[in-house]
Parts: structure tokens; sequence; C-alpha cells
């Protein structure tokens, strides 16, 4: 008995951890991961804009014209590439042109998608473009095609990039904006299939046409990239109609919305989940895995050179609001839960860095699966916000090709793969391996085979807590956030990492 003792302790060590196994090619990789990838959304939705980041310039809490200061230090910490404005639904029903000049002279409109509330226009496109010259994001503007005109979104092509000489840059000059902005980005119209005029796919194929013609690249960027909205989910009709129906020439992207909802009807608490809603939300987020796959295929069907592509500009956890809170400002909290759901999904984009250049998560600030919460003059950041920091790395690196077998999460008689990853190489050369294990309850083992290199160390940072229904509240603000990671070791090309339960490991080697 006493000879068999540590041998069974070895055993229920082992037990204790699933295992994984990945190879990493590190002399493999090709393809770019795009930064834009890492992107943001903003909408006008309920304490997004105003209150969540634009307080206005006579607020007391420290702005910067009446952009939040503590808001745009933490973005730019996160290395925001991109943010896109101003929706969503509420982007169908924006006139840019109530965003513009003296504030008090700005008309007011209601908001109708988002709570019927009075909307004043204090913030616009001078206050949108400057914030993103601020923090270093590139705009992405998204056009009212839904009860806006061709004219109009010619006309803020205009107003935004025009260098001088034209009346909509002497209106931009007038209104104290001497050069125009950097706007490559342009959205045309949202969810054209629903809130953006219910539209077949077809007749918003033969809109989408309209509009890309006469919208020109009057400055400096190269050449406008051009976005059509696109497919909800699981709708390949649509994605195919588009590759089918626009002339490639016109079109630079095509969008993809897929949030990750239980059930449209009973969304379940964004906290206080239980595991089987915990499990289904994971599920749901999984599932980009094969839409990115199918579009994409769809895509290469019309577009084997790849050169349009698929911008996933909303994703996210969508769940009940805040008990209490407005059911039309979609405010909710942002557990564990929502980092293993950011870092499995980023994982799935980085993979996939061939077709899919740009996503934008939504949204930012106070509204589904925010990166920031505020509360007055309080500011927290999500588990989400710490794993699009971590991911940062990742930004414009060289994808590494991956192979991975993992062990399943189970729950009831459904399993979803438990581990995912991916991996790059930056530009002086450290490799980046960004890890997520979604059991709620097992640690996993991951013995990953480094070929390509010979790496001689590994550091890399955690994020985990106890429970994935954990969060950061402004009473505890810090209760999640990223810690050394001292899981890993390195030995003779094998990587071995011990991860804990529910958490996201960011491992760099050199
Ligand atoms: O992000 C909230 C809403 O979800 C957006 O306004 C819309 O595009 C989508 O349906």
């Amino acid at each position: 008995m006493k000879n068999i003792l540590p041998i069974l302790l070895l055993c229920l060590a082992t037990a204790a951890f699933s295992q994984a196994t990945i190879t990493l090619n590190a002399d493999l990789g090709t393809t770019t991961i795009s930064r834009q990838i890492y992107g943001n959304f903003s909408e006008h939705l309920g304490r997004c804009i105003y209150d969540g980041m634009f307080v206005g310039e006579n607020s007391s809490i420290p702005n910067t014209a009446g952009v939040r200061n503590d808001v745009i230090e933490a973005l730019k910490k996160m290395k925001i590439p991109n943010l896109r404005w101003p929706g969503g639904c509420f982007a169908d029903t924006y006139h840019w042109k109530d965003g513009i000049g003296p504030k008090d002279k700005r008309p007011k409109m209601v908001n109708v998608w988002w709570g019927g509330v009075t909307e004043d226009n204090s913030f616009g496109t001078h206050d949108f473009l400057n914030l993103c010259e601020e923090i270093g994001a590139e705009p992405y503007l998204s056009a009212n095609v839904g009860s806006g005109t061709v004219q109009e979104v010619v006309e803020w092509t205009r107003y935004t990039t025009h260098p001088g000489g034209d009346p909509m840059a002497d209106l931009r000059k007038q209104n104290g904006r001497e050069k125009p902005w950097h706007v490559k980005y342009w959205g045309i119209g949202n969810e054209a299939w629903g809130c953006g005029g219910n539209m077949t796919a077809e007749y918003y194929a033969n809109i989408y046409r309209q509009y890309a013609t006469f919208m020109t690249d009057w400055s400096n960027t190269g050449g406008l990239f051009r976005i059509a909205s696109g497919a909800n989910s699981g709708d390949y009709h649509w994605t195919e109609v588009l590759m089918r129906d626009i002339p490639h020439n016109m079109l630079e992207g095509v969008a993809l919305h897929h949030y990750s909802v239980i059930d449209w009807k009973a969304k379940g608490p964004a906290t206080g989940f239980t595991e089987e809603q915990y499990f289904a939300t994971m599920k749901q987020a999984l599932k980009m895995e094969d839409l990115v796959n199918r579009h994409s295929t769809i895509m290469d069907k019309y577009d084997p050179q790849k050169k349009v592509a698929l911008v996933v500009d909303e994703w996210g956890g969508w769940y009940e609001v805040e008990p209490g809170t407005n059911g039309a400002f979609l405010f909710q909290q942002n557990t564990m839960r929502d980092a293993v759901l950011a870092g499995a999904t980023l994982n799935i984009f980085n993979n996939h860095a061939d077709r899919v250049r740009m996503a934008n998560i939504a949204q930012i600030v106070n509204v589904l699966q925010s990166v920031i919460l505020t509360d007055g003059p309080k500011m927290i950041l999500t588990p989400t916000y710490h794993v699009m920091e971590m991911y940062s790395v990742h930004q414009d690196a060289t994808l590494i090709p991956i192979t991975i077998q993992t062990a399943d999460y189970q729950v009831g008689t459904e399993k979803l793969p438990a581990v995912s990853a991916s991996a790059s190489k930056d530009k002086n050369g450290l490799i980046h391996v960004s890890l997520t294990n979604i059991d709620a309850n097992k640690s996993q083992e991951v013995t990953i085979n480094v070929r390509g290199i010979s790496a001689s160390s590994v550091t890399g940072r955690v994020l985990a807590s106890g429970k994935v229904q954990d969060y950061n509240s402004f009473d505890q603000p810090e209760k999640i956030k990223p810690a050394k990671f001292t899981g890993a070791t390195l030995k003779n090309g094998v990587l071995t990492v011990k991860m804990p339960a529910a958490s996201v490991v960011v491992l760099e080697l050199k």
C-alpha cells in the first residue's frame, strides 16, 4: 500500500487536469492579423455616448473636449484600433448635419430605437472624429441608408475628407476644422434586413451599388473602405447575393452580425446565471467558427483571392438588462463568462485572419458586452477589457498556424471543445499564444509542441477568478484583473501550460 501511494497521488493530480495538445508551426505564418479585428462599436444607445464617453466640457468629470479623460486613457492602453459610430439601428435614423455647428443651435431628435429619449445632437461628427484622433483609432462611420439619401452620405464624405474648395469642406472649416480627418471605413447602412429598412438582399444589393457609385475618396485615405450591411448570423443567402450582385471594385467589406444570445425571449441574467445558461452562451459564441467558415466559403466562391473582407461589425454576449435599469438602454454587467467568450471569439477571428479583417465588439461603454462601465465619476474596466488589452499583442502580427486537440467541456449531454488558441509572431520576432479554457470546473494541462523556432523562455499573464459569475463592480473594481502567469514551463521545445478553469492566458515566447 505504502509503495503505490505516490502513484495514486500522481494519478489524482493528473485527473484534476483535462488534457489538450497543440502544435504550433512558428515558421509557417504568411497572413497578417489585422489590428482592426480588435475594434469596438459606439452607438447613441442608453448611456454609451452620453455619460459613458461624453460628459460635455462643463462637466466636473475631468474631460478633453467633453470626453472623459479616464475613458480616453483606458482606450489608449487597450490599443483600440478602430471605433464604429453612430450605430447600429440608430445610424439609419441619423442625419449628420444635425450634429455640426454651434451646439446650442443643433436640432433635437427622438431616438426611436432606443427608448424614445430626446437626442440633442451635442455629440456629433467633430466630437467623434476628434475623439478617434485622440485615442489613435481609425473611425468607422456607419451611414444612413434606411432613412437618408445618397446626397447626404456623399456630402458626409466631402465634409470629412475633402481638403478644401468644396462647399462641404468649406463648411467644415467654418465649423473650426481646417484639415480633413482620415476617414477610411464607411458602412453603407446597418442591418438592412431589419432595423435598417427591412429590405431583401437583392433590393439592398442594388441600393448599395447606387450609394457606392457616388462615394468618393477626396483626400488622404488611399481609397475608401466601403462595407456592405451584412448577414444576420446564419443568413447565408444574404452573403451569397451581396457577393454575386455587387461588383467587387465597389466593395471592400461585407459585414456579419452575430450575438451570443441564449434565447431572444429569455436572455438570462448578465450575472448570477446557472452553469446551463453559461454553457448555452458559450455554445452561441463558438458558433462563430461555423459562421465565419460558411460565410467565407461563399465569399471564396466569388472572390477566391480574398480581396473582400468579412467584417464582423457587431458581436458579443447579450443578456437581460440590469434590474432596475431602462429596458431600452441595454445596460448589462460583464463577468468572467464574457472574458472567456471574448478570448474564444478573438481566437476564431485570428485563425481566420485571411478573411476576417475587421471586427467590432458591441458595445464600448455601458451597453451589452462593454469594455468599460461608468457610474457618475466612477469608471471600471470589465473582464472583457482585460482580454482585449491582453490580446492586443496580436495586432498586425503574423498569424502562426496551429493544430489543436482538446478535451470537451460537458454539461448534461452536450459538449463543447474546452480549449481554444491562436498564435502570432510580432515584428520583433516575439511569439504570442493566447489560450482560453471555457470549462467552468476543470483546469487544463495544455501541451504545446513548438516547432520552427528555438524559444528559450516563456512568460505570461492570466485572467481568472473563482467563479464564471464573478465581475468587477464599482465597489470592487479590481476583483478581476490580469495577473502574472506562473503555470507555463518550456523544455526541449515543449511548452506545458496549466490553465485554471474558465480562464484566459496569453504567453510570450522568446
Ligand atoms: O447593438 C445593439 C443593436 O443590435 C444595434 O443597434 C443593431 O445593429 C443590432 O441589432
